[in-house]
């Protein structure tokens, strides 16, 4: 793609100068883009390998968020219910998966490795999110860094301070051991420190590693772009809260959510490395949302009364 992905000044001054330190916004234009319009979405839906297509369904609460599987539904089709339902795609690791795509995180990366002296991205996973008016993702944090280019329709995110207020280390590290899955405890009240940015199309939002946060969709069909990545930093810091889980097991340590890089940080990579080689994360492991309905042309089935929303 020719045209430059961000608009001019996007990670200029202060702004650009806080980019992955607190939450920032920046201006984009990859919703001008003929390939996510409904033809282009649909063509996209077409040809993209249905088994990297994760599907979702949620109802307003954490625990109605259900995992299930593509039936054999025609991509036009497909978009029709993302419409109409309330369904939540994930076309994972779409930066690998679809040359479009491809062409678009390569530009990305490389106007902001332009913009920011030092920046040094790592392991890109791009996730291209197609999902339904009144959507929902809840209260959970990433491993990695997280950029959420907004590209259509209207979602208000809330980013909640990386504090033991909001997140305890421990929740931290049963995430980053994949010992459970992104969601962590949740309370309403702590919506009043949270930081929240209503998205238009046009506008990437970023936030610091492993920051809480959730998102509501507004009343249209959304499609955002969730742009994961590593530090050299980051993954420093995934690898100090990874040994910091083993050391909280063993030896009763209280650790804390490592807000900043410390002289035990070296000791604690090394041992995380050689933890990881002894037993290796297995990220096959049955997950706590097992495949519980599949969307087909006449909307969700769930396998079973218990999973029904
Ligand atoms: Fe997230």
């Amino acid at each position: 793609m020719a045209a430059q992905v961000f608009c001019e000044g996007a990670f200029a001054g202060e702004n650009g100068a806080r980019f992955g330190r607190v939450t920032t916004v920046h201006q984009h234009n990859a919703h001008k883009l003929q390939l996510f319009s409904d033809a282009g979405l649909e063509a996209l839906l077409t040809r993209y390998p249905r088994e990297d297509i994760g599907v979702y369904a949620m109802g307003d609460t954490p625990d109605t968020w259900r995992r299930g599987r593509l039936g054999d539904l025609p991509a036009g089709e497909l978009l029709s219910m993302v419409k109409e339902g309330r369904v939540w795609l994930n076309l994972r690791a779409a930066n690998s998966k679809d040359d479009e795509i491809g062409q678009l995180s390569q530009s990305i990366l490389s106007e902001m490795k332009t913009a920011m002296r030092g920046f040094r991205p790592i392991k890109p996973d791009l996730g291209l999110i197609i999902s339904s008016p009144n959507a929902r993702v809840f209260y959970h944090l990433d491993v990695a860094q997280v950029m959420l280019f907004h590209v259509r329709g209207h979602k208000r995110i809330y980013v909640y301070p990386r504090t033991e207020k909001y997140v305890r280390a421990v929740d931290l590290e049963g995430v980053v051991t994949h010992e459970t899955e992104e969601e962590i405890p949740y309370a309403a009240d702590l919506d009043a420190g949270a930081s929240v940015v209503d998205l238009e199309p046009g506008q990437m939002v970023s936030w610091e590693q492993n920051a809480p946060h959730r998102v509501e969709n507004g009343d249209d069909m959304n499609v955002s772009l969730s742009f994961e990545y590593m530090t050299p930093v980051g993954i420093a810091r995934a690898n100090t809260i990874f040994a910091n889980a083993w050391l909280r097991k063993r030896f009763g340590y209280q650790a804390t959510l490592e807000p900043r890089p410390s002289l035990s940080w070296p000791a604690k990579v090394a041992l995380a490395r050689v933890l990881k080689k002894i037993a290796p994360i297995d990220t096959d492991a049955p997950s706590v949302f097992p495949h519980c309905f599949t969307l087909n042309k006449s909307g969700i089935t769930f396998d079973t009364a218990e999973y029904a929303i």
